[in-house]
């Protein structure tokens, strides 16, 4: 039995594997709503024979696929493709979108750009006026960290964000690490009045690698509902 904020992520995810046809090459998420995704992308290819070629978007999902019969390939060896389906922290009217509440936006953001379309899955909750009320992840390279957090304490002031915590992401009380080994400064913003000019300012500073802000990446939003409907945001 689903709770009713999984009926809602299955729902999208189903949806969104309803896009899938065979021949495709596709791009796999990660996080809770991912999840729901390969699983429902394995039964098709179950039942329905069809020949896709997969990449993941982190170990966790390269595992669970691994383990549903899926098979993965890497991103190079595909080189391209056809549709990229993921999850989100947040989305816009315009369909931009904080990630990274998994700690996976760096590969998830290289898949996205290597995609041809990207489709977010995702249940109401996600669904924001304006991004910033989820914490901004900010993956950054170990060496030279405290050195980085002032260049981005220096940006946020400057954007008249000031006095917002950055806290280095921790779980099971140690320092968190990406799949690339990088860690993460989760920032809290409240609110992100112009996030193109944020996203230029994190990029140009030397140890961010890469920030969850995914702007004019996702061209369809599918949210799956509690009772099981699902909207298509464009
Ligand atoms: C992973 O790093 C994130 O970008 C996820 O896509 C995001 O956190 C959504 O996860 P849930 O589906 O678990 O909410």
């Amino acid at each position: 039995e689903l709770s009713p904020s999984d009926t809602a992520k299955d729902a999208a995810a189903r949806a969104a594997v309803a896009l899938v046809q065979d021949g495709m090459r596709l791009g796999l998420g990660t996080g809770s709503t991912a999840v729901f995704m390969v699983h429902r992308l394995a039964e098709r290819v179950r039942a329905e024979g069809l020949r896709l070629r997969c990449a993941a978007t982190s170990r966790a999902t390269c595992d669970l696929a691994g383990q549903l019969g899926l098979r993965i390939e890497e991103l190079d060896e595909i080189g391209w493709l056809d549709l990229t389906i993921d999850g989100a922290d947040e989305i816009d009217p315009d369909l931009n979108l904080i990630k990274g509440g998994g700690g996976a936006h760096l590969r998830e953001k290289i898949t996205a750009a290597a995609s041809d379309r990207m489709v977010v899955i995702a249940d109401p909750g996600k669904v924001v006026e304006t991004l910033g009320a989820f914490h901004l992840p900010v993956e950054v390279i170990p060496f030279g960290l405290e050195v980085t957090r002032v260049h981005i304490q220096r940006l946020l002031d400057s954007a008249g964000l000031s006095q917002r915590p950055m806290l280095l992401r921790q779980r099971d009380g140690v320092v968190f690490r990406t799949d690339e080994d990088n860690v993460i400064l989760d920032l809290s913003l409240d609110c992100i009045g112009d996030p193109a000019q944020l996203a230029r300012g994190l990029s140009a500073i030397p140890g961010v690698v890469e920030h969850g802000l995914f702007l004019n990446m996702c061209q369809l939003a599918l949210i799956g509902s509690p009772d099981g409907s699902v909207i298509e945001l464009t």
